[in-house]
This record gives C-alpha cells, sequence and structure tokens, in this order.
C-alpha cells in the first residue's frame, strides 16, 4: 500500500487546506510576537532606550499581522469552519468557534488600534524612520478609545490563547485525537 492511500495519511475532507494551515502558522507567530514585545514594553520594566528599540519591531510584526491578517481572515470567512475532528459536546463546538471567531477579531482589531492610537495622537505611522501612513492631528476621542482597544483587548486575548492553546494540547494528548494533527500536517490521524 502506498503512503498516500493509507487511511492514517490521507487528508480527511473536514480538514484544513496548505493555504489554511499555512495562514494560521504565519499570522500566530507574527501575533505572538507583537504581543509578547507589546507585553515586555508595558509590564517588562525596562529601560525607556530600550522600550525603543523594541516599539521598532513591535510595529513591524503588528503591521505585517494586519497587512496578512486582511487576506487570512477573509479566507476563513470564504471557507467557513470544518467541522470538529472528533465527536465534541455542543457546548464546546460553540466554545471553540466563539474562541476562532473572537482571535479572528483581534488579529484585526489589535493592529488597528496601535494604528489608529498613534495617527489619531498627532504622530505619523513610522517604522525605523520609513512614514507609512501620515498623523491624522490630534483626535482626542478617537485616540482614547484605541488606547483602551489597545491596552485592555490584550487581556482577553491572554484568555482566549490559554482556552485555545490548552484544548490543542488537550485534544492531542489525553484526547488522543487530530485537533492539532489537522492543524499541522493536515492529516486526520494525530
Ligand atoms: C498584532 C498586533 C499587535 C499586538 C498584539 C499588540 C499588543 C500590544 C500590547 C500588549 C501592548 C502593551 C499595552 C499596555 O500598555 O498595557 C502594546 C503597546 C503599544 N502598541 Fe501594540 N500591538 C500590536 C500592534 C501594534 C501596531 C501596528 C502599532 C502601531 C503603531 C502598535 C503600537 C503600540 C504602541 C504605541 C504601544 C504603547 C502603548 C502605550 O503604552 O502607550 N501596536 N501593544
Ligand atoms: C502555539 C500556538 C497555537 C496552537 C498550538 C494553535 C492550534 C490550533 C489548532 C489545533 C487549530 C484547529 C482547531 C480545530 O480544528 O478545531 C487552530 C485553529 C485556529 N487558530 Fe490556532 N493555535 C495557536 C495559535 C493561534 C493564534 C496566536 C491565533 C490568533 C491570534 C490562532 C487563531 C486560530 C483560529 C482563528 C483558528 C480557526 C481556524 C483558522 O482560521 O485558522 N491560533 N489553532
Amino acid at each position: 500500500m502506498t503512503l498516500t492511500s493509507s487511511p492514517s495519511r490521507r487528508r480527511a475532507p473536514s480538514s484544513y487546506g496548505c493555504v489554511s494551515r499555512f495562514n494560521h502558522w504565519l499570522t500566530a507567530t507574527l501575533f505572538i510576537g507583537a504581543l509578547g514585545l507589546g507585553l515586555v514594553m508595558a509590564y517588562g520594566g525596562l529601560p525607556r532606550e530600550s522600550v525603543g528599540a523594541l516599539m521598532g519591531w513591535h510595529k513591524a510584526l503588528g503591521v505585517a499581522t494586519i497587512a496578512y491578517g486582511l487576506w487570512r481572515v477573509g479566507w476563513r470567512i470564504a471557507k467557513g469552519f470544518p467541522p470538529p475532528a472528533s465527536e465534541t459536546h455542543a457546548w464546546q463546538i460553540a466554545a471553540s468557534k466563539a474562541v476562532h471567531v473572537g482571535l479572528l477579531a483581534a488579529i484585526l482589531a489589535m493592529p488597528l488600534s496601535g494604528i489608529l492610537m498613534t495617527v489619531s495622537a498627532g504622530r505619523a505611522l513610522s517604522i525605523w524612520g520609513v512614514t507609512l501612513l501620515p498623523s491624522l492631528g490630534e483626535i482626542g476621542w478617537l485616540e482614547t478609545a484605541a488606547e483602551a482597544v489597545h491596552t485592555q483587548l490584550p487581556f482577553a486575548v491572554l484568555a482566549m490563547l490559554a482556552l485555545h492553546i490548552g484544548a490543542a494540547l488537550k485534544h492531542h494528548f489525553i484526547d488522543h485525537d487530530a485537533t492539532l494533527a489537522r492543524m499541522t500536517s493536515g492529516r486526520i490521524r494525530a
């Protein structure tokens, strides 16, 4: 029997295709990078000049997240979510869908709020000296709203990521089902 015809290597119709898997892992890397740097800048107790150095990377990863994320979120909306990889309680299906929708929203809302917070505070959006967007001038209400989103949403994101990654590990190591495998190799067996 050839490898491709083996049931353990065949891709399930309800698996993720290579575009979806590439989209997921690329955006996850960019997003976690921006999130990690943001948290270190805010709570790491670093000296001012170190925060300044990290800010360039933070903004670059954030802008890359929204630039690629627009396509990535559009692809998911167009393709929809596949059904669960194994028999699952209705509440777990609903919870997983809610977290997935929340994370898709955060992929756009986090960088968008960061960009709006900057350009509405009278500053251009520039990264390493390259200006990507001009300042909108000082728009107090917009700066306040965007800053509230950018500084409060990370707490919800951290909670969603803890559930998301915890569930993926539980499915893989405790339930031994294909939830993680279909997002890595695309195969239906863990
Ligand atoms: C995936 C994208 C992004 C994530 C996950 C993210 C996350 C964060 C986090 C967690 C903080 C610390 C918040 C706090 O002070 O409590 C932060 C701060 C900040 N971020 Fe982002 N960010 C992203 C994209 C951006 C972008 C594109 C910009 C563009 C200008 C930006 C600009 C800033 C600025 C200026 C701060 C400092 C805020 C302050 O303390 O006044 N971020 N970010
Ligand atoms: C180490 C980190 C991560 C692991 C192990 C992981 C694992 C997974 C797995 C196994 C699935 C498939 C779930 C299913 O079929 O029911 C999935 C889907 C998903 N993940 Fe993650 N993930 C990680 C990070 C992230 C991050 C950082 C984000 C976004 C900020 C994210 C957003 C999503 C979304 C929106 C889906 C739904 C399918 C899609 O549109 O790609 N994940 N993840």
